[in-house]
């Protein structure tokens, strides 16, 4: 059984310090561009439960980490709620129709309709789960209501997120209804994809450190527990990871039932440990560049192993990955991490 990775997320002894890495499947990895290139595109990737579990195991065999993160985009929820989602070459995600009004948003599908339409991530699961070595744990995951809706309301990823802001200042109100209606869906999706066989739930919310720190709970941080509550009341053996990234203003204010906070790169783990390494079990945190450096890399592995002396600790990238690191370096992440912890 996956019991040493999710035993490490609830915080229990483990003889080793379980290791995986964001975007570990992606385009460092020659075996997934092959399998990518066979689909077509990105999308399409994701809607096709083989290939999609193809790659969702390629890391596991080839860079030797401990959990499988399924293979698909936070960005297919918005897309089965009716937006029309396209990956356009060099510029990323789009949405040709973003919701700007109350009008738009009723348009949008919602609750269990909505996440019953994800039927291929579902398949996916199903398959992965059948071929996934007994002592590896598969982590399904969401994007957090307001990461969503940063998509959904600017229609394609933004530096400065002046749509969403102005709404969130001037029209708070429609920015709390879209907010609702994502937590509902994601709620039923992340209970489906429990259901089909993941063992552990990450919420990523990449872009928090867009929110003010003293907005930050009213328009994303209680979206999150909300969704943590619901899975909890009903499976409780699922550990829940919960991603904000770049917040350390936020660590003082950090509550909710969940298992695990992952610590992004810009936060010291000294900090983060001092802050919430009692309450929560950490994952992180080193800076993904340093994977250009296997020297960079093995110093930061032993500084964390120092920090969190093997206890109460998920080692794991600060972000995701970037295409152009080679693969031996990921590997060796992945190596250093089991030989300071004792695999
Ligand atoms: O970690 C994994 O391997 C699991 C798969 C995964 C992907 N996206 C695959 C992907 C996960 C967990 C995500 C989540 C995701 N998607 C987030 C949150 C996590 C984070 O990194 O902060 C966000 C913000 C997205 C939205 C998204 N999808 C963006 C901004 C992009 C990049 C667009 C680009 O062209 O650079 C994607 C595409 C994407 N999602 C890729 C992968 C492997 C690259 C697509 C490709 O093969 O070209």
């Amino acid at each position: 059984m996956n019991k040493i990775f999710v035993d490490a997320c609830f915080g229990k002894e483990t003889p080793y310090t379980p290791v995986w890495m964001m975007r570990q499947a992606g385009r460092y990895l020659p075996e997934y561009m092959e399998v990518r290139a066979q689909a077509g595109n990105f999308l399409n990737l994701c809607h096709d439960p083989k290939k999609a579990c193809e790659v969702t195991l390629q890391p596991v065999d080839i860079i030797g980490v401990d959990a499988a993160i399924l293979f698909s985009d936070i960005l297919v929820i918005p897309d089965e709620m009716g937006m029309d989602l396209s990956f356009v070459k060099g510029e990323g995600p789009k949405f040709s129709d973003p919701i700007r009004c109350e009008a738009d948003l009723d348009r949008l599908i919602g609750g269990e309709e909505a996440a019953s339409k994800l039927t291929y991530v579902y398949d996916t699961i199903k398959l992965i789960k059948e071929q996934l070595a007994e002592d590896k744990a598969l982590i399904g995951f969401t994007g957090a209501p307001w990461t969503l809706a940063t998509y959904m309301i600017e229609g394609e990823g933004t530096k400065t997120y002046n749509i969403c802001k102005k709404m969130m200042y001037s029209n708070p109100e429609l920015l709390h209804k879209i907010l609702a209606k994502v937590t509902e869906v994601v709620k039923f999706y992340m209970e489906k994809q429990i259901l089909a066989g993941i063992d552990v739930v990450q919420i990523f919310d990449s872009w928090a450190a867009a929110i003010e720190p003293s907005k930050y709970d009213e328009f994303s941080w209680k979206y999150m527990v909300e969704i943590a509550d619901y899975l909890k009341a009903k499976y409780p053996h699922i550990p829940i990871i919960m991603f904000p990234k770049g917040i350390p203003a936020f660590l003082d204010k950090v509550y909710g039932n969940f298992d695990v906070f992952g610590v992004d790169w810009s936060t010291p783990m000294a900090y983060a440990k001092e802050k919430l390494g009692s309450k929560y079990v950490l994952q992180g945190n080193m800076e993904p560049c340093r994977l250009y450096s296997k020297e960079s890399t093995t110093e930061c592995v032993e500084a964390l192993q120092n920090i969190m002396g093997g206890k109460r600790h998920i080692f794991n990238l600060g972000h995701g990955i970037l295409p152009d690191v080679p693969v031996e370096n990921a590997k060796h992440f992945i190596n250093e991490c089991h030989r300071v912890s004792g695999k």
